[in-house]
């Protein structure tokens, strides 16, 4: 991590180069122009001259004002310990920025007509946590491996936020203040620095009640009601890949509208297994380490009909036939392929020919096809399905399909009884 002091040095180092966009035409040269139909991408060697950058970029930028064109991406290379001046015109409305070298960025005028914002580096790119401040309607922004001073301010409500590895003074928890976005519809944070892994404050996502697409990776903590409140998710994709990673109990409660969750390289799948998402239709867990897919935890899934669970060294043993089953009977797509044993090493895991010789089986809680009467619920073990009466005392008679029970008879019988002998006694 870059200490204070490191930091301060480098800044000195910087020398200022001004980039002023909006000029002459875009020229041969230090720069190459690809117009696209509503985009120019202008590709600029600045040979590290501060002066001569500056007026090529201006160059590029009244080119693609006369195409009438209002997106532009600049890609600006050999340039290097530059502090650069970006001055835009108000007219631009999508801007992308990538920046080669380790520099620093400065917007020196307001861009009140940007709504979309992209910045990222191949080396290192300085810019102030608060340099979104002259963008006045922005909805979308792009960050990568940008260097902070603290977690980037957003001064307007945003549709979209990307941040993926920024390099912060210190480890960030993000609050509900930090991310207060009530029109936030997609959210991507990855961190990919170890030592500065987010934390998420369990207050986090209060206020950000639009989401329905979540990425997270390097979240050293999933705290409990974490998504609680984000009552339309569809789309969550997680990248754990410590062991250290915590799940708090109760972290997964609310999801009722995930359609799609996505973990990866997750060591430990444990904390799931409580949880039932009821309009989940696909589960991605490939490269997850597993051995196995647990049963019981997919036949509580009432709308799953998708597993990608390729690249995982799985087991096939019994408790895995239910894999065929499911694709067999239900339709389901299932990916995947058995490590062990050995006889079956590379096979797909829905194979039947994995499962000769495992014992009868049923899986009929699955889409509730076991037809279980009103007052039971269908119960998956490992190796069988059956109907548990709900009211305690009732017991599910498998000859007639019903629930009943000793308290059944004995409580209405003594009721009736004793009806019938105060109709006689008043008689
Ligand atoms: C860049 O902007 C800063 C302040 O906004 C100013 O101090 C500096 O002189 C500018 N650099 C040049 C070369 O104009
Ligand atoms: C930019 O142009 C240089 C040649 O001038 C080329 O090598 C490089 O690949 C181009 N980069 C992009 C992103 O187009
Ligand atoms: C730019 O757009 C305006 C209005 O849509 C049009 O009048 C003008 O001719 C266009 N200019 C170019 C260079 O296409
Ligand atoms: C935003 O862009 C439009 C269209 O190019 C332009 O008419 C308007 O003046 C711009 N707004 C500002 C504040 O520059
Ligand atoms: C949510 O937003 C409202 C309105 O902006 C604000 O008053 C409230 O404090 C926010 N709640 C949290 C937990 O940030
Ligand atoms: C879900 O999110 C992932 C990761 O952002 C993305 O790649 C995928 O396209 C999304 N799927 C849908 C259906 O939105
Ligand atoms: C995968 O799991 C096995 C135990 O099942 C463990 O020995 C191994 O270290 C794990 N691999 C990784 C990369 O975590
Ligand atoms: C569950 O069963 C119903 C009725 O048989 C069927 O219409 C539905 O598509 C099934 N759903 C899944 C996810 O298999
Ligand atoms: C599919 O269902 C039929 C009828 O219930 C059953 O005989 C068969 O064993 C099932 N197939 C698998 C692969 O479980
Ligand atoms: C299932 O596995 C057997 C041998 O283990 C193999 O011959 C067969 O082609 C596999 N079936 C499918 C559909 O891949
Ligand atoms: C069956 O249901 C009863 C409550 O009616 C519950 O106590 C029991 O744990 C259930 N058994 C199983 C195996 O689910
Ligand atoms: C019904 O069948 C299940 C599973 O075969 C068995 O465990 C249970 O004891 C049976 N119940 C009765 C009342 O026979």
């Amino acid at each position: 991590m870059l200490s204070i002091s490191s930091l301060l040095i480098l800044v000195f180092l910087f020398t200022s180069l001004d980039i002023v966009l909006g000029g002459a035409p875009c020229d041969t040269g230090e720069i190459s122009c690809t117009v696209e139909s509503f985009a120019i991408y202008c590709n600029i060697t600045t040979n590290n001259d501060a002066e001569k950058a500056s007026s090529v970029i201006s160059e590029c930028s009244e080119y693609f004002f006369n195409s009438n064109r209002t997106s532009q991406q600049f890609y600006i290379q050999e340039l290097d310990q530059q502090t650069i001046n970006v001055s835009i015109d108000t007219r631009v409305v999508r801007l992308d920025l990538i920046v080669e070298g380790n520099n620093e960025i400065v917007f020196i005028s307001d861009n009140p007509n940007v709504t979309s914002l992209m910045i990222t580096t191949h080396g290192s790119l300085t810019v102030s946590k608060d340099f979104l401040s002259g963008f006045s309607n922005l909805q979308y922004v792009y960050l990568e491996f940008l260097t902070l001073d603290g977690f980037p301010v957003f001064y307007t409500q945003l549709i979209e936020i990307s941040l993926d590895s920024l390099i912060l003074p210190s480890v960030v928890t993000v609050t509900s203040a930090m991310l207060n976005q009530l029109i936030l519809i997609k959210l991507t944070m990855i961190q990919t620095y170890v030592a500065q892994w987010f934390n998420l404050a369990e207050n986090a996502f209060d206020n950000a009640t639009y989401i329905t697409d979540i990425t997270l990776h390097g979240i050293q903590r999933y705290p409990s009601f974490l998504f609680a409140n984000i009552v339309n998710l569809q789309n969550l994709s997680l990248i754990v890949d410590s062991l250290d990673t915590e799940f708090e109990d109760d972290a997964f409660i609310g999801l009722d509208e995930l359609v799609i969750l996505r973990i990866s390289n997750s060591v430990n799948m444990d904390f799931l297994l409580e949880y039932t998402f009821s309009k989940l239709v696909t589960l991605i867990v490939a490269s997850c380490n597993l051995t196995a897919l647990d049963q019981e935890f997919f036949a509580g899934q009432k709308s799953l009909i998708e597993i990608y669970s390729s690249w995982n060294p799985f087991e096939c043993g019994c408790d895995m036939a239910w894999l065929n089953f499911v694709s067999v009977n239900l339709s389901w797509t299932v990916d995947g392929t058995c490590s062990t044993p050995v006889d079956v090493d590379g096979n797909s895991i829905t194979n039947s020919s994995n499962y000769i010789g495992c014992p009868l089986q049923s899986f009929e809680c699955f889409n509730n096809t076991f037809i279980c009467p009103s007052d039971s619920i269908c119960v998956n073990t490992a190796l069988s399905a059956f109907c548990n009466c709900t009211e305690a005392g009732y017991e599910f008679q498998n000859e007639t399909n019903t629930c009943s029970g000793v308290n059944k008879l004995t409580s209405q019988g003594i009721l009736f009884l004793v009806f019938v002998l105060m109709c006689l006694l008043l008689i």
